[in-house]
């Protein structure tokens, strides 16, 4: 038997419960070509939410009835594939759900077989090393960080955040998160290096993005977007560029009968004669490797800490996992464990 999350309704703000709908379903037998993979991690992304909704996006809306979409690693427990041997581990959009049919002909994407013996522990391959890491090494690439430049980052203890801090360091700029609490800002300064972390949760918050910002901002990593994104617009510096990778403040609105925040300080962008890049990591494929490698290399010479949030209780915990996204409740990379 399989058990799968499947979507019955498209969530109007929060995700509630009735919108997915756990069910249990018998196993195929397996035809030639196919292969069974039993999900071991399920990868939590704030892109779910986006998933779930109807509003014109980068990938299809999960249609009403089907699995929920979501990327995974996997092992390989029964094939009749010859590139899927019985023992691989594999990654891919696995779905919200305990087994997945990789049968090219059916799935959204080709899964990937990964590397035989694995240069790091699983979960770095959804994090550090997986699809946030590169996220990161792109967004900061595309933004053309420069030695002595200041660079905010907002969600900077999250899985992309993070790395990215890491990466913007690794370049010399002054580093500038924003995080929600106070332990989260300690963890961001004390364990990834940022100069300063401001706390989004602090009445004086704004008050405390200027004083970290002394020369202004040359370059926003914004993941949040909203009141945050929008305070720092008015920190822009002239030539400033903006690496636009997410605006999580917002999905819980898309396709909702609920307003997102938005942003008031666009002007800014004309002001300061401002770019703003919006990027997507699926499109830049050809420099995974060249991501990877590059990631892999600072995390062998202990230039890149990686956290990750790992909740156990299998496939059934997974909505209230994902929550821990839009409370900031993770810390790094959040991570489900579907099956040891
Ligand atoms: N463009 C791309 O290709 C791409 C790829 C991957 C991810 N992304 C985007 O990158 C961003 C980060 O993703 P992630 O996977 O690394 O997630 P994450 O940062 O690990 O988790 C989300 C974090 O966002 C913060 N947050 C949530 N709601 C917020 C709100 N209303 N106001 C302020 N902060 C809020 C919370 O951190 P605090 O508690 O610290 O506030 C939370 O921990 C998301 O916007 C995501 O969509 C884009």
């Amino acid at each position: 038997m399989n058990r799968a999350y499947r979507l019955r309704r498209r969530p109007d703000g929060d995700l509630a419960e009735g919108d997915l709908e756990l069910v249990s379903e018998e196993l195929p037998e397996l035809a030639e070509g196919q292969a069974l993979v039993r999900t071991e991690l399920l990868s939590l992304d704030p892109t779910n939410r986006i998933w779930m909704s109807d509003i014109k996006g980068y990938m299809p809306p999960v249609p009403i009835g089907a699995v929920m979409r979501g990327l995974g690693i996997g092992e390989v427990v029964e094939s009749r594939r010859e590139d899927m041997p019985v023992g691989a581990k594999v990654s891919g959009f696995l779905g919200w759900q305990e087994y997945c049919l990789a049968d090219d002909a059916r799935l959204e994407a080709p899964l990937s077989v990964l590397p035989e013996p694995l240069p790091a522990p699983l979960p770095a391959f959804l994090g550090a090393l997986g699809h946030t890491g590169i996220t990161a090494y792109i967004g900061i690439d595309l933004a053309g960080l420069q030695e002595g430049e200041t660079i905010v980052i907002s969600a900077a203890c999250g899985a992309v955040g993070s790395v990215a801090g890491q990466i913007a360091r690794e370049r010399g700029a002054r580093v500038v998160g924003i995080a929600g609490g106070p332990e989260k800002c300690a963890h961001a300064v004390e364990a990834l290096g940022y100069d300063a972390c401001v706390d989004h949760r602090a009445d004086d918050w704004r008050e405390q993005l200027d004083a970290a910002t002394p020369d202004g901002v040359d370059v926003d990593f914004e993941n949040v977007g909203g009141e945050i994104m929008d305070h720092v617009l008015m920190r822009l510096n002239i030539g400033s560029r903006i690496a636009l990778c997410g605006m999580i403040a917002d999905y819980n609105a898309y396709g909702s009968t609920h307003h997102p925040v938005g942003l008031r300080n666009v002007g800014q962008l004309i002001m300061q004669r401002a770019t703003m890049i919006g990027f997507l990591v699926l499109d830049h494929a050809d420099r995974f490797e060249e991501a990877i490698t590059h990631l892999a290399t600072m995390l062998g010479e202990g230039k890149l800490v990686y956290d990750e949030t790992l909740v156990e209780g299998g496939i059934a915990a997974a909505p209230d996992a994902y929550a821990q996204l839009f409370t900031g409740t993770n810390v790094g990379k959040l991570l489900l464990r579907v099956a040891e």
